[in-house]
């Protein structure tokens, strides 16, 4: 599903339009559908010409959607990889072609590091890192005694934030914690609630004493509340539930004591990248690397934060 949106914006400066391609990865979750309208709308208050296009969570798509970029001339190619490997290819397309390449959100593996200019988003190891913390806090708060077994929800397999999300709370687990914490299951839900829903219910089934999830989403957590509910047990209290990203669906469910605590992911992505596809137009050197800042929430500031959380 492509489509082209701008065109009739006025170019904002008087100098020449700037195209912008954006493959993103699909429409999977609530961090996406804002991720999407963040692009979208600074794009157009940039001035900029959108092409748009979403990979329902397909790699061939995107890697479709970029070829056709390179086709269409576009000045500018921007997008959020669905998974890390494989990108190599069509990306010397590009690079042949002249075309600057700006990873959003997440990051490729690749041994040619001149096939993108920048990336921009979060860092996914250190939320990994920051959920293993945050859990300490709610086992703390729940005065949890005993064997912690955890159950992973994990991201779409491959996909940088699946692969690091995972990696950072490992490895406070193996340093802090390597004879109380367990993850006794851990699967893909893909990053959407049904997924998180379906394979919660299994998990329940061969791991009835599960007592901590870990999501590496709001939008898994909060399928999987519905099975841990549907199975007769709390959620936030049978099974304590750390996530990640911060949508407001997972306020609401952290604010009705469900989730017990959320790892900030920004999705609100679309204004920095604006300003980095300007200067990487005009051949500026812009910064390699680009981080988001966000924040950890816990149960008792879900109710104060949630009106204004903007996503
Ligand atoms: O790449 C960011 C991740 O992708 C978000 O955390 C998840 O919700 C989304 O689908």
């Amino acid at each position: 599903d492509d489509s082209s949106s701008g065109s009739d914006s006025s170019s904002g400066g008087g100098g020449k339009k700037i195209t912008l391609g954006f493959a993103q990865v699909g429409s999977e979750s609530g961090w996406r559908t804002a991720n999407t309208k963040s692009v979208k709308e600074a794009a157009k208050d940039a001035g900029y010409t959108l092409k748009f296009s979403d990979a329902q969570q397909k790699q061939e798509n995107q890697i479709s959607a970029i070829r056709s970029y390179i086709a269409q001339k576009v000045n500018v190619i921007a997008f959020s990889p669905v998974v890390v490997t494989g990108w190599d290819a069509v990306l010397k397309e590009a690079k042949t072609a002249k075309i600057p390449v700006i990873l959003t959100d997440r990051s490729i593996e690749t041994s040619d590091d001149s096939l993108y200019v920048s990336f921009i988003g979060s860092d996914f190891i250190d939320e990994g890192r920051r959920a293993a913390k945050m859990l300490e806090k709610v086992l703390e708060k729940a005065g949890h005694k005993g064997a912690v077994k955890i159950a992973q929800l994990e991201g779409t397999t491959g996909a940088a934030p699946a692969i690091e999300r995972a990696k950072g709370f490992k490895e406070i687990m193996d340093a802090e914690h390597k004879d109380d914490w367990k993850v006794v299951v851990s699967q893909t839900g893909d990053f959407t609630r049904a997924g998180g829903k379906q394979v919660m219910a299994a998990f329940l089934q061969s791991n009835p004493d599960i007592n901590v999830l870990y999501a590496h989403n709001d939008d898994m957590a909060l399928g999987a509340i519905q099975s841990i509910e549907a199975a007769g047990k709390k959620p936030g209290k049978d099974i304590l539930i750390v996530s990640v990203d911060g949508v407001k669906d997972g306020f609401v469910a952290m604010s009705e004591g469900k989730i017990n605590g959320i790892v900030e992911c920004n999705p609100l992505l679309g204004p920095q990248l604006m300003e980095l596809v300007k200067k990487v137009n005009d051949g500026e050197t812009v910064e390699r690397r680009i981080k988001t800042k966000e924040g950890d929430f816990l149960q008792e500031q879900a109710k104060e934060a949630l009106p204004t959380r903007k996503y």
